[in-house]
């Protein structure tokens, strides 16, 4: 008989890991897959335009929960969704990634005994203070099914007493979505409508509480920033809420006349081939570490700790802190060329492998 699953997405690092998973399963007679929208993004900058470019067509339920405290955003999603799944009754339902969206529907579907499989479980930063943390370890002891993508995520489960049979290494899918929208990231003229030479320019994304939330720390970045733009240039997609506390700081003009390009943030073949073609990106996001390893692209995230170590270990990824900005760059800029690494699994075939995975969870 055919599978129902839900297909939950709410954040935009979602989308890039549920495009290539939604077409997959779509294109398999055994399942019937239903695309559910949190709602916890809701711009088209920050959302409605990567479901465009991931072709995955108008969500099936929308759940418009939308901005809010921790609490009340993962309260109000669990409370919506847990009305759905009451009607719908899926067989199962997938959650992806970290976000809040990823653990209050897991833990909607797991009170109602709906199986709850896990795409990108595993990943551990051992740091508590990042929301996100809290949401890996809760919803990985919630799921029935976890798929890991790299032998750390196995560890970390086994070590957190997550029998070995719900464990199943499907890879790293959101270069899937790399991989099979390079063609058109290749041809896209991005930079070149941002007036840009390729390796001229950095790329920048912020948007971690913990670097944008406490004024001191986000004063001594924009000064770095500021510091580092006329040996190069600094493109800055900039996520809403860096914007706001960046305006409650009145340090917006500064940045402009500085010369520091701000844009809303952009598409993801705009983002992408902006950092293609870049020298280096800094960051403090957890996927765009991933696809500078596999582009082969220097990237420098501003973080203590990452829950990817193997784009430290295998990939072109450094941990900094504010304090070794300058120098950091300048070792990149002296020294670093570009080198594609090739990492296990990270070879667009994931979402065949979750398919295969999930056939054998069914035992269809
Ligand atoms: C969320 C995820 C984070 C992910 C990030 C990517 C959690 C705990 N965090 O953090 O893991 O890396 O998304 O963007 O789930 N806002 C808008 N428009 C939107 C969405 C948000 O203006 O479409 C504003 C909100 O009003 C808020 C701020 O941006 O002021 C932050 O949004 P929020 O969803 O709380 O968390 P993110 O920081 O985006």
């Amino acid at each position: 008989m055919v599978k129902s699953i839900h297909l939950i997405v709410g954040a935009r690092p979602n989308l890039m890991k549920a495009g290539p998973l939604l077409k997959s399963l779509r294109e398999c007679d055994d399942f019937s897959p239903l695309l559910v929208d949190t709602g916890q993004h809701y711009d088209h900058e920050m959302y409605g335009i990567f479901m465009a470019e991931f072709g995955m067509g108008a969500p099936d339920i929308q759940l418009k929960v939308g901005s809010g405290s921790h609490g009340e955003q993962t309260s109000k999603i669990l409370y919506k969704y847990e009305q759905v799944l009451l009607e719908q009754k899926p067989d199962a339902i997938i959650v992806i990634g970290d976000v809040n969206s990823t653990v209050a529907c897991a833990l909607a579907a797991s009170k109602l005994h709906i199986p709850v499989i896990h795409l990108e479980a595993g990943l551990r930063s051992h740091d508590r203070g990042m929301p996100e943390e809290i949401n890996r370890l809760l919803t990985d002891q919630l799921a029935d099914l976890l798929w890991t993508p790299s032998p750390d995520g196995d560890e970390h489960l086994l070590a957190s007493g997550i029998p070995i049979e719900r464990i199943d290494r499907v890879g790293n899918i959101m270069i899937d979505t790399l991989v099979s929208m390079l063609p058109t990231i290749e041809k896209n003229s991005n930079s070149q409508h941002f007036k840009l030479t390729p390796m001229t320019y950095s790329v920048v994304t912020l948007h971690r509480p913990s670097n944008v939330d406490v004024p001191v720390v986000l004063n001594q970045l924009l000064d770095e920033l500021i510091q580092l733009e006329p040996s190069l240039h600094v493109v800055w997609p900039m996520h809403p809420r860096t914007r706001a506390r960046i305006i409650a700081i009145g340090r917006m003009d500064e940045l402009i006349e500085h010369g520091i390009e701000i844009s809303q943030p952009l598409g993801y073949v705009d983002f992408m081939s902006l950092v293609s073609n870049s020298r280096m990106v800094i960051t403090d996001s957890g996927g765009i570490q991933e696809e500078t390893s596999w582009l082969g692209i220097p990237c420098l995230t501003l973080r203590p700790n990452t829950e990817r170590p193997i784009t430290i270990t295998e990939g072109t990824n450094r941990l900094i802190t504010p304090e070794l900005f300058s120098v950091s760059v300048k070792q990149i800029l002296e020294n670093d060329i570009r080198k594609k690494v090739k990492i296990d699994l990270w070879d667009g075939k994931t979402a065949e492998r979750c398919i295969a995975s999930l056939k054998r969870f069914f035992a269809v």
